[in-house]
């Protein structure tokens, strides 16, 4: 009889711990591509723009810099069938999900979708809860590579354990899918997420309206102030498990210039996930120009996965560290005032973590190598905008 029992809880436990893991080996850089919703949101999105947007990736010369997912957020399903599968909303999507992921594949692209852990999804969705199984069963069987997991309508349910199951369910079927968890920091994924997601949302929603600083109705923040929330993260980010301050709003309602570039390069400083938000069949050459700089890009993919720093703070002028492979390491200078702002550059005094001996610098958005740091230099830095060096042994 005692054998039996010792059978049992041997069978119990190994049942319960076999799936009790994430994909290894996913999401080693931050993720790149882009996602419907911060141009889209639930109105906008349908099969048509989801495939002119893969194209976009590809003719605007986003994939050849590395862009790589296309991620439907909310909306794309309607109900569910008398077994419990999710059923897709065919006025939005009539070729159905397959189909599209298909043809995502097709340009060499990867494909993302969206769920909730609760009963809904943001927009009134029908949510995982329940499904959970059923619901990572339909995305391997469509090609899905990436999951973005939200947290609309969980009232009482726990965050760890919620997002585990999913983990979990996404294991068992078998399909290595980045696990996207957008929890929006609620419940501090950052100290307990590093085994079941590959990137976690660390904050509230970024104003899809490229607002700068401020927000609307205490949940859409400027990306500026998502940059402070970011502060003191930074030892928990690493290869195959990032902070995520929430998508890019560059291209998003004609964020100026200079605010564009200073998003972009403190995400790039942040080691964050990449995700562009903007209509890509019609953005700028400006935002184009942003979006694919290739120093930039390799200052956030670089391969040592650190996340970047505030070194200096002088209140609306900072300074940002990065450290890279090979010892080399990016500097940021954010200016955050609404003004031209004049910087002493005195590379000894400021708090550059592992700065020994001299270094070349490359000013990265000028893609020019000015000198080295032997030598100190005042410099400019316009209106909310930043100069970024790159420092090479
Ligand atoms: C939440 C998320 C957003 C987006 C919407 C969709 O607000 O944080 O990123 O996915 O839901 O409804």
């Amino acid at each position: 009889m005692k054998s039996i029992y010792f059978f049992l809880t041997v069978c119990f436990l190994s049942a319960s711990t076999i799936y009790a893991q994430k994909f290894e080996n996913l999401a080693l850089t931050p993720p790149m591509g882009w996602n419907s919703w911060n141009t889209f949101e639930c109105e906008g999105v349908n099969e048509t723009v989801i495939r002119e947007m893969a194209d976009a990736l590809v003719e605007k010369g986003m994939k050849d810099v590395g862009y790589e997912y296309i991620v439907i957020d909310d909306c794309w399903q309607i109900g569910r069938d008398e077994n419990g599968y999710i059923i897709v909303d065919k006025e939005k999507f009539p070729s159905g999900i397959k189909v599209l992921a298909d043809y995502v594949h097709s340009k060499g692209l990867k494909f993302g979708i969206y769920s909730d852990a609760g009963t809904m999804t943001c927009a009134r969705r029908p949510g995982s809860k329940g499904f959970e199984y059923k619901d990572a069963e339909t995305y391997a069987k469509w090609g899905v590579d990436y999951l973005k997991y939200d947290w609309c309508f969980t009232e009482g349910q726990d965050a760890k354990s919620s997002y585990k199951l999913m983990r979990d369910a996404l294991y068992k079927a078998g399909r290595p899918i980045v696990f996207s968890m957008c929890e929006w920091g609620e419940n501090k994924p950052w100290e307990w997420a590093e085994n079941v997601g590959h990137l976690w949302r660390t904050t509230l929603d970024i104003d899809m309206n490229g607002r700068y600083d401020g927000n609307v109705n205490g949940n859409l923040f400027g990306w500026s102030d998502l940059v402070d929330m970011q502060v003191g993260l930074e030892k928990y980010a690493g290869p195959g498990h990032w902070n995520d301050p929430d998508m890019l709003a560059v291209g998003n309602n004609d964020m100026p210039i200079n605010e564009a570039r200073a998003h972009f390069s403190m995400w790039a400083m942040l080691a964050a996930p990449l995700m562009a938000g903007n209509d890509l069949r019609n953005m700028s050459f400006s935002d184009q120009e942003i979006l694919t700089n290739e120093e930039l890009i390799a200052i956030n993919q670089d391969a040592l996965g650190k996340q970047g720093f505030k070194i200096v703070d002088l209140g609306n002028f900072e300074v940002w560290q990065k450290p890279l492979s090979n010892g080399d390491m990016a500097i940021c200078l954010f200016n955050r005032e609404i003004k031209n702002t004049k910087y002493q550059v005195n590379w000894s005094q400021m708090n550059i973590k592992d700065f020994s001996g001299a270094y070349t610098i490359k000013n990265l958005w000028q893609n020019k190598v000015i000198g080295t740091t032997d030598t100190n230099f005042l410099i400019e830095v316009p209106a909310r905008d930043v100069v970024v060096f790159r420092l090479t042994k």
